[in-house]
């Protein structure tokens, strides 16, 4: 995958890098567009957060949330209005600008001001799953990551999430056992280098 060209919106006109979006093509060639977080996607990210299963929602927090916590407007547009200098959240989405635009999933770096080091998280749909929509996903928030010039990336998966798991260790990551039924994923990142 190519890597994105990032550039983070100054202090004075923060917003999303452009620069991140790009096309995914999953094994069976549907082609999916990934894009930063917009603040109109608020209702698209309601909807995708109405079909996602108990069990995919423990996975994620690690503890069930309800639905309307989730689709809590001031939660939404926490994540609709991100600070890309710290909090880069990105989304799959099939039919992208037409009017049944439709979120399959959303992934987010997370970043300290001034830290090199970055975390993912990500999520996706249950009817998307298995499709390699997550691989790709992950592939683009570490290839992001490089591109702002981190120099490690780290996610923290439940242990029973063998899927994840096999994921992060195709892409390269070393996952490290928790004691409290959690496992780190890690990859160090050379900028600049090839992934
Ligand atoms: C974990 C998760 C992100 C993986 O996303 P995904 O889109 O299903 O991932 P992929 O499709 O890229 O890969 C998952 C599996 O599908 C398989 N797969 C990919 N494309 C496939 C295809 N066309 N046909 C069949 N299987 C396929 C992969 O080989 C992989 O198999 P494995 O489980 O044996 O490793 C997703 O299941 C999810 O959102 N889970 C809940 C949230 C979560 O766990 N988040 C992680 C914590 S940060």
């Amino acid at each position: 995958m190519e890597t994105p060209r990032v550039e983070p919106g100054t202090p004075d006109a923060p917003g999303p890098p452009r620069e991140l979006s790009g096309t995914v093509t999953l094994p069976d060639s549907t082609a999916l567009l990934v894009r930063p977080i917009r603040p109109e996607d608020e209702p698209r990210l309601a909807r995708f957060h109405a079909g996602l299963s108990d069990r995919t929602v423990y996975q994620r927090y690690f503890r069930p949330i309800p639905l309307a916590q989730r689709v809590r407007h001031a939660r939404l547009s926490r994540l609709c209005f991100a600070d890309f200098h710290t909090e880069i959240p990105l989304v799959v989405v099939r039919g992208a600008g037409s009017a049944d635009e439709e979120i399959l999933a959303v992934g987010r770096l997370h970043r300290d001001p001034g830290r090199p080091e970055a975390e993912f998280a990500l999520v996706v749909a249950d009817a998307w799953q298995r499709r390699g929509v997550g691989e790709r996903l992950l592939a683009r928030l570490e290839a992001v990551a490089r591109a702002l010039g981190c120099t490690s990336l780290t996610g923290t998966v439940l242990a029973e999430n063998l899927p994840m798991q096999r994921l992060c260790h195709r892409l390269g990551f070393t996952l490290h056992a928790g004691t409290g039924g959690e496992v780190t994923a890690e990859r160090t990142l050379v900028p600049g280098a090839p992934p």
